[in-house]
């Protein structure tokens, strides 16, 4: 069995408009690469870290108190090295912590021969993103490490269910240089909301859900609409709605904030579109002085991989 592993850990785009903590997808073009290594002496160290200022500290790294829950669960009788060569910016809102959670217990595992399954990954993923976040979720891990659309049917227990990808989907992601902590973008948001709008967003979530199952492009887009956070967080991305504006116009399917922002994603139904959106969305923030990075990916239906 090899004591080594390097692989790509991807970035998410969480709650895709209506499915506010338990919806998402994974992305293709980007993500962080890692390499875990087995130890023989035991624990688990961060030994090297690329990209970006973050903690070498497992109990203090989102990567490391994943490992370190998982670690403690199995009593393996090895220790692990993790390298961390980060390119999803912290902050990002695709993911960032989720790539880094979920990339060091794969790799456990994989070393380990597999003893957990997706599922039990995720759990334990969760441990560490609640670092970030402050609160326990997994709707960017759970894709992160199934692949394509999952539902987080409930977090306590954890229950993932895989949703099918349409073949012609492609997404679109905007990018501003501006960060948005997790914990304060959820810190604004209101305990109670009206039931008119409980009922559009879950007729809108079972839509989606429908629409992935079949196909169904035209009932995608009537789907891809958040009355119940975006009105609340798009204050904090500047030119949002001249990006959603410009992007559906594009002839994207919907556009939203990807997870807590300041990200913003499109999906549309061929490549060709998803760059014609990328073009519309890069010419709003091209007028302003924030900088910005765009992607265009396929949806990547295999989640974590081995490089
Ligand atoms: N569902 C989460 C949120 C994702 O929107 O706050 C961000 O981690």
């Amino acid at each position: 069995m090899n004591n080594e592993i390097r692989l790509f850990s991807p970035a998410t785009v969480a709650n895709v408009a209506c499915g506010f903590d338990v919806l998402g997808y994974c992305l293709d073009a980007i993500g962080d690469e890692m390499v875990v290594r087995k130890t023989a002496e035991k624990g688990i160290r961060i030994t090297k870290i690329e990209g970006y200022d973050l903690p070498y500290e497992a109990e203090k790294n989102v990567a490391g108190v994943s490992a370190l829950a998982m670690y403690e669960a199995l009593q393996p009788d090895c220790g692990f090295e993790i390298e961390i060569y980060k390119n999803i910016k912290p902050g990002s809102g695709i993911g960032s912590s989720s790539a880094s959670a979920a990339g060091s217990v794969y790799g456990m595992n994989e070393l380990l021969g597999k003893p957990l399954d997706k599922t039990k990954l995720t759990y334990y993923a969760m441990k560490g993103e609640a670092l970030a976040s402050q609160c326990e979720h997994a709707d960017n891990l759970a894709p992160a490490i199934f692949g394509g659309f999952t539902l987080v049917k409930s977090a306590c227990p954890l229950h993932v269910l895989e949703l099918p990808t349409p073949p012609d989907i492609f997404a679109t992601l905007i990018h501003p240089q501006i960060e948005i902590k997790t914990s304060e973008s959820r810190a604004i948001l209101p305990k109670q909301i009206p039931l008119q709008h409980a009922i559009t967003q879950w007729a809108n979530v079972g839509s989606l859900v429908h629409a992935l199952h079949t196909n169904n492009y035209d009932l995608l887009k009537e789907a891809l609409i958040d009355v119940v956070i975006e009105p609340h967080r798009k204050q904090l991305i500047p030119h949002f709605d001249a990006v959603k504006l410009a992007a559906n116009n594009a002839g994207a399917l919907g556009c939203a904030i990807s997870g807590s922002g300041p990200s913003i994603f499109a999906l549309s139904k061929s490549e060709a579109t998803a760059k014609a959106v990328e073009s519309a969305m890069q010419e709003v923030y091209s007028k302003t002085d924030i900088e910005f990075e765009t992607y265009v990916s396929k949806i990547n239906t295999q989640g974590i991989k081995t490089l």
